[in-house]
């Protein structure tokens, strides 16, 4: 259920016109769909915006390696390279 309904905002997102301030990079509207201020309804998905670059990227290398324990990340994070997901943290890190 909790996974539908996350889909269901995913696609509503990607709908919709940006809303943040700056463009995003390329698959980072995959990303704010389930982590934006707009989900507040689903506490189980973590806030990212502006959460360190760094610390996105480590998670995401723990979650495509399996160290890191997840119920929809691990099948994500194995969709993006590094090159791709670096503009993507950086881009996180910069909202607010
Ligand atoms: C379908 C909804 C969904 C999408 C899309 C999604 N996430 Fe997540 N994310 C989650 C959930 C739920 C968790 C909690 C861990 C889990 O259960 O997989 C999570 C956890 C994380 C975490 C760990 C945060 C922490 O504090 O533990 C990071 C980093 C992250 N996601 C990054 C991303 C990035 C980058 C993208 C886009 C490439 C993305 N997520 C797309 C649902 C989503």
């Amino acid at each position: 259920m909790r996974l539908a309904l996350s889909l269901a905002t995913v696609t509503a997102m990607w709908a919709m016109p940006a809303l943040a301030a700056s463009e995003p990079p390329p698959g980072a509207t995959a990303c704010s769909g389930c982590h934006s201020t707009l989900v507040l309804a689903s506490p189980a998905v973590p806030r990212l915006f502006g959460r360190d670059a760094a610390d996105i990227m480590s998670a995401m290398a723990g979650f495509r390696d399996g160290s890191r324990s997840s119920t929809v990340m691990n099948r994500i994070a194995k969709g993006f390279t590094d090159d791709e997901l670096r503009p993507i943290a950086a881009w996180l890190a910069a909202q607010k």
